[in-house]
């Protein structure tokens, strides 16, 4: 096993201004990780629940919970928060993998490090194997075409099938190199897109994230404010299309409710903020948050939309 590098929070001054948290203010970390977001909110003053649905990462986290009294560690997925928490002053969401679920081979996130084709955040569920080894040619080739945004998927779903039984990330990697063709000057690994498209749909990332937003609606405060750091465009698009519904800047759409029957609602959140970018030291500095995106809004004292917000409302392609 590799040992895992420490993670570096990714638009923390960002994140923090969108915040503001106070002394005295309930704050949830949706994404605990290595508590990068947590440990600056709590340095502010503030009370903090963090959420994080690998058990790793919690049981990671608990010397700092036991030193620190204004922390609850809670292992759950952040779509479940308000099941935990109820009237708080910000909600933080960081989506996606940690650095350490990266780089530990045995977890099978990574191409780099060859390790079981696991990818599962909570430990739980269908493995990357159970999945690939079973699937059908066409489920696997729509996944990676959702998910990965991947042109060629077709092609590899048919090499995987071929290749079965798959049990190792480096077997995957090589699968799709072969598949599409790979030569050591290329700016991205081909595998890239596969393994991002795999890990999202084992895990139900886009439901998830949908679902917290939701989650977040409901325990925020009036006043409480939201910031959703995330790393590609599948997910930013879910992030500034819930915040412009519940911001009042486009009509409710919903597969459930007709346009005509949909109740007219108040603005759920205001002062929805552009999209925040890193600075280019930061990428320098940090490779990881090249993608990364922050959206960040107020909650108004309207209540919570009756209308479900789904992440396939955006036209993902599952
Ligand atoms: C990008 S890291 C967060 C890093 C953190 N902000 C920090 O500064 O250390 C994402 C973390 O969120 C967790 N996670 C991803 N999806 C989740 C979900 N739906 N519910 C709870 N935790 C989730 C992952 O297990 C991972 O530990």
């Amino acid at each position: 096993m590799n040992a895992a590098v420490a993670h570096t929070p990714v638009l923390l001054p960002e994140v923090l201004a969108a915040l503001a948290p106070a002394p005295g203010e309930h704050h949830v970390d949706g994404t605990f990780g290595a508590g990068g977001y947590a440990r600056a909110i709590l340095g502010a003053g503030a009370t903090v629940t963090a959420f994080d649905r690998d058990p790793d990462a919690i049981r990671e986290g608990q010397a700092l919970a036991a030193a620190q009294p204004r922390l609850a560690l809670v292992e759950d997925r952040f779509a479940n928060l308000a099941a935990h928490v109820d009237a708080v002053e910000g909600v933080a969401l960081d989506i996606g993998v940690s650095s350490m679920q990266l780089d530990q081979a045995d977890r099978g996130f990574s191409f780099q490090n060859d390790g079981p084709l696991d990818m599962r955040m909570s430990r739980d569920g269908q493995t990357a194997a159970d999945f690939l080894n079973t699937a059908d040619e066409s489920m696997i080739a729509d996944i990676l075409y959702a998910y990965g945004d991947e042109p060629r998927s077709r092609r590899i779903a048919r090499f995987i099938v071929a290749a079965r039984p798959l049990t190792r990330t480096a077997e995957l990697a090589a699968v799709v190199r072969a598949a599409v063709g790979h030569h050591p000057g290329m700016k991205k690994d081909p595998a890239t897109r596969t393994f991002q498209a795999i890990r999202i749909h084992l895990n139900g990332e886009l439901d998830e994230l949908a679902e917290g937003l939701q989650a977040a609606e409901k325990v925020l405060k009036p006043g409480g404010r939201l910031a959703v750091v995330t790393f590609h465009s599948l997910e930013d698009r879910i992030v500034k299309r819930f915040l412009k519904d519940r911001g009042g800047i486009a009509p409710a759409r919903s597969r459930h409710v007709p346009a005509e029957v949909a109740p007219s609602r108040a603005a759920t959140f205001t002062r929805v903020q552009k999209a925040v970018r890193p600075s280019p030291a930061e990428q320098a500095a940090n490779p990881r948050s090249r993608s990364a995106t922050l959206r960040s809004a107020t909650r108004t004292a309207a209540p919570s939309s009756p209308v479900a917000y789904a992440a396939s409302q955006e036209g993902s392609r599952s």
